[in-house]
């Protein structure tokens, strides 16, 4: 017997939103689905999570949002981060950030933590050694827990690539999010952890990020601040489905996706 998981990538504004609104459902049945977890900091406008835009993503059969460093943009979600454990910001952050950094659920009566962590790399705000922090929640959770799935917001591969051979064997996945760009390096490595550098994004691929390229370009050429926009054209779901033995935590495989969905951008929108 096996858990089987999605791992979506960064969800990039309405146009992400509508991707898994029009997708999910038949990727959720495709792969025998158990647990659905998304990197979801970028919903709203592209940067942060409206508490609204939460609601929504669970409604539309998401399990689990993980955030990173734009978790906290907006207020209204900060203010619920306490109390809804399915919403996890990175658990090495300071542990008096709002919010909680793993959720531990029961699947087909086993025990599934999911953590979120954040790079020490490419980020400017304090948080703990991911490496190091680790050896201790691994040592917690394996307390409690069958299987540990790590989602880990990572400025680079590099780390993400040195904190899964650090971890092989001790949890059941390591999968990446941040550059909402899909890598083509999912395996399982030599001790059993399903491993993959970074999950994409849901959203536009014809784009900068996700983004509209008009207003980028215009942010690089003048550097004066301009709001970015979601793009809508080529939307896709891309993410990783993981399979893991319930009885031994072990990754069994990893298949990386990219699914397309007819999303169209609304009529009379003009950004
Ligand atoms: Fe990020």
């Amino acid at each position: 017997m096996s858990i089987k998981i999605l791992f979506l990538g960064e969800i990039v504004g309405r146009a992400g939103i509508q991707s898994i609104k029009l997708g999910l459902k038949s990727l959720k049945e495709r792969y025998s689905a158990d647990l659905v977890i998304a990197n979801a900091e970028g919903t709203t406008n592209g940067f942060g999570l409206g508490r609204q835009h939460s609601v929504q993503l669970f409604k539309m059969g998401i399990d689990i949002l993980t955030g990173g460093e734009k978790l906290f943009f907006k207020a209204d979600l900060v203010e619920v981060l306490p109390k809804n454990g399915n919403i996890l910001r990175p658990a090495n952050l300071p542990p008096t950030s709002p919010g909680k950094g793993y959720r531990i659920l029961t699947i087909k009566d086993k025990k599934v933590a999911v953590v979120n962590l954040i790079s020490s790399s490419g980020f400017r705000f304090s948080m703990q050694n991911p490496l190091t922090f680790m050896d201790y929640l691994t040592d917690i959770l394996k307390k409690d827990s069958d299987v540990i799935l790590v989602q880990f917001h990572s400025g680079t591969t590099a780390e993400s690539a040195t904190l899964a051979h650090y971890l092989d064997g001790r949890i059941s996945a390591l999968i990446g999010t941040h550059t909402k760009a899909i890598t083509a390096d999912a395996h399982v490595m030599a001790k059993g952890t399903a491993f993959m550098s970074d999950v994409g994004r849901c959203g536009s691929i014809m784009s900068a990020g996700g983004f509209n390229p008009e207003f980028e370009i215009k942010k690089l050429m003048t550097a004066l601040p301009e709001r970015s926009h979601e793009a809508w054209e080529m939307c896709e779901l891309q993410g990783a489905a993981v399979t893991v033995d319930e009885e031994t935590g072990k990754a069994l495989s990893i298949e990386a996706f990219r699914e397309s969905v007819d999303v169209k951008k609304p009529e009379g929108d003009v950004r």
